[in-house]
């Protein structure tokens, strides 16, 4: 019997740490392995999913939120295979959705990908009563930094944020432009002991993505990076995730519970 689809949300508290080229990339590098991906745009304001996978949609979660489209209506196909639910740019009210808007939103998302296997969704940074929403009901948050001391400390006030708000005993943090591996496991390191001093959470380096030119040079040519440059080091960071995540153990519920190594 198939599974439930795989909901995850990858908030940062730092903007600019390289969400939304890490979604795409993901997309892509699990939709090649055979599993059918859905993105969510759930940056509402500032939306471009769609602009990193080259599409130009006609319709976007504006005109669903209006009433004018049903969710299964506005929905494209980026390369390859990979569907996607856009948001528009420039609507600022969309980022302030009452909850009634954004429980409803996230009801038809599940609802439009219940036959896909991952339904990932890109937010903006921060922890505004929308992004809290999508990661409190994504069965995993894989919390996103960089090695930017500011990024670092607004990661653990995410992870505290979203501890404080569900019981979780485990969230997987995701380091991207680290210089190396051991840069990487030096900062997962350092936000995992004060994690584990005040919060009781155990932080678990789920991957790490490697400062890489091709990231921007994927950008401008408006496609993610594992499509344009699949064995670029970034790409390989991105495999060795996809690869984590289509074999964790979704047997314990909740954001972040998840046994993930
Ligand atoms: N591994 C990387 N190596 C080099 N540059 C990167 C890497 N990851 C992301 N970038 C660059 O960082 C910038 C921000 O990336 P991105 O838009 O994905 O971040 P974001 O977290 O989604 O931002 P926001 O918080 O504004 O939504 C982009 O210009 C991108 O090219
Ligand atoms: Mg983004």
């Amino acid at each position: 019997m198939k599974k439930n689809p795989y909901m995850i949300s990858f908030p940062s508290g730092k903007g600019g740490v390289g969400k939304t080229n890490i979604v795409a990339s993901l997309a892509v590098a699990l939709s090649q392995r055979g599993k059918k991906v859905v993105v969510l745009d759930g940056d509402l304001s500032l939306a471009n999913v769609d602009l990193l996978f080259g599409v130009n949609p006609s319709f976007t979660l504006q005109h669903v939120l209006l009433g004018e489209k049903e969710l299964s209506e506005i929905l494209v196909e980026g390369p390859p295979g990979v569907r996607i639910i856009p948001a528009s740019s420039g609507v600022d009210e969309l980022s302030q959705l009452r909850e009634g808007e954004r429980r409803r939103l996230i009801r038809e998302f599940k609802l439009v990908g219940r036959d896909a296997d991952f339904l990932l969704i890109d937010t903006p940074p921060g922890l505004t009563p929308n992004v809290m929403d999508f990661v409190l009901t994504s069965d995993l948050a894989v919390v996103v930094t960089t090695p930017e001391v500011t990024s670092i400390t607004d990661a653990y006030a995410t992870i505290k944020a979203i501890s404080l708000r569900r019981p979780t005993k485990q969230l997987p943090v995701v380091v991207n432009m680290a210089g190396g591996e051991g840069e990487a496991f030096e900062i997962i390191e350092r936000i995992g002991l004060v994690a584990a001093r005040f919060l009781q959470v155990e932080v678990r380096g789920l991957g790490f993505i490697p400062s890489d030119q091709s990231v921007p040079q994927a950008v401008a040519e408006q496609k993610p990076f594992y499509l344009a440059f699949p064995h670029s080091p970034a790409s390989q960071g991105v495999a060795s995730l996809a690869q984590k995540l289509m074999q964790a153990d979704r047997s314990v519920n909740g954001p972040g519970n998840q046994q993930i190594s």
